[in-house]
């Protein structure tokens, strides 16, 4: 049967004062009425239903996924010890789901990206689902990139399989910033978007091949669930970019124009809040008097602007952010400050 793997372990610093400690991305609602989380689930309810929907997240995190997603059931969101990133989680996951159905078809999704067309992106999920059902393969969803980003995976594009299908030249994971130029200018290559299809079988395979240490904490954790605090720790860090999808021989990319965004900053979100005349954006209450380009979240004072241009402010109950807009990338540094008690 298919399967849906839900990512829910960021911690979402970059949007601090919005994501406290317990609040994180995937729990906020940016767009629309829902969080970020439940619109992902959402989004492929046609394909794949809740009875076989997993999410991995941290084990702080587990009941508000259980809020957000209450027709999940309770023991299929695995709760991490730590986070040892999306290698291991997604590997304890699809051991799971083997376990209960040898022939079974997984969906990956991150929880935390926007997805403008719906109907065009389940489309591609549903040919990528049939795909790796019918050939075996790890499928990819690629984006044309739009400016050198370090902080993506590329996809080099290779010959068309079927139709719509391509296969994968290279997978280049987070290059630096002269080689993501180069990409980007070559024309030859494709963000990833983080979400990925194969059969649960041939992911185990790969991890057993590629990342054999992890593959024994897998296997140890699906014979000894109690030794889970032990055993997950101990779990060699590692993504799944790095680990497999750099790695493995057999992997597609799907060409995907689906308004995708990964909404990672700040400068993301405003991109997609709608604007007045004078290109000034909110959400909640705010006044704007002889004001540019500012965007203003709130959620609850009113928040005012008199005579001032390209600002980002976000007020929430107890604390103010006012942004650079260029600068949304450093919000972590504030966390950071905050953690260590300045
Ligand atoms: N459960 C769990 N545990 N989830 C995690 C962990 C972890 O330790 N680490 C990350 N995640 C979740 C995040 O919440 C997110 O939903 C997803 O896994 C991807 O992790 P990110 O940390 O956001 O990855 P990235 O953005 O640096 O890179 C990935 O996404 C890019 C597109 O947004 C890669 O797949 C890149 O190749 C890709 O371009
Ligand atoms: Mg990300």
């Amino acid at each position: 049967a298919r399967w849906l793997i839900i990512l829910a372990g960021g911690r979402g610093e970059r949007f601090w004062p919005l994501s406290r400690m317990m609040h994180p991305k995937q729990f906020l609602t940016l767009m629309g009425n829902h969080s970020m989380i439940r619109s992902t689930r959402d989004r492929v309810r046609s394909l794949i239903g809740p009875e076989n929907t997993l999410v991995v997240t941290g084990r702080d995190y587990v009941e508000k996924v259980q809020t957000n997603l209450p027709d999940v059931p309770s023991s299929f969101i695995l709760g991490e010890p730590v986070g040892r990133n999306t290698a291991p989680s997604i590997a304890w996951a699809v051991r799971e789901i083997y376990g209960k159905d040898a022939d079974a078809v997984v969906l990956v999704l991150p929880s935390d990206h926007m997805i403008k067309y719906q109907k065009r992106f389940q489309k591609l999920a549903e040919m990528a689902l049939n795909a790796a059902e019918v050939h075996g393969g790890f499928y990819t969803f690629g984006i044309v990139p739009t400016h050198a980003e370090t902080g993506y995976g590329y996809i080099e594009q290779g010959a068309e399989v079927s139709h719509g299908i391509f296969r994968v030249k290279r997978f280049i994971e987070k290059p630096p910033v002269e080689a993501a130029q180069e990409m980007v200018q070559s024309g030859h290559f494709m963000w990833n978007s983080g979400m990925f299809v194969f059969r649960a079988h041939d992911f185990l395979v790969a991890v057993e091949e590629h990342i054999p240490e992890l593959s024994q904490g897998i296997e140890e954790l699906w014979a000894h669930p109690e030794r889970l605090d032990t055993v997950f720790p101990a779990l060699p860090q590692i993504s799944v970019d790095h680990g497999i999808m750099e790695q493995a021989q057999n992997v597609f990319v799907l060409p995907a124009d689906i308004g995708w965004d990964d909404v990672g900053t700040f400068a993301a979100l405003a991109r997609h809040l709608p604007r007045n005349d004078e290109q000034n954006a909110a959400r909640g209450h705010a006044i704007f008097v002889d004001s540019q380009n500012v965007t203003a979240i709130s959620e609850g004072p009113v928040v005012s602007f008199i005579g001032v241009k390209d600002l980002f402010v976000v007020a929430t109950k107890d604390a103010v952010l006012i942004l650079s807009p260029d600068r949304s990338q450093d919000v972590r540094q504030v966390v950071q400050a905050l953690k260590e008690g300045q």
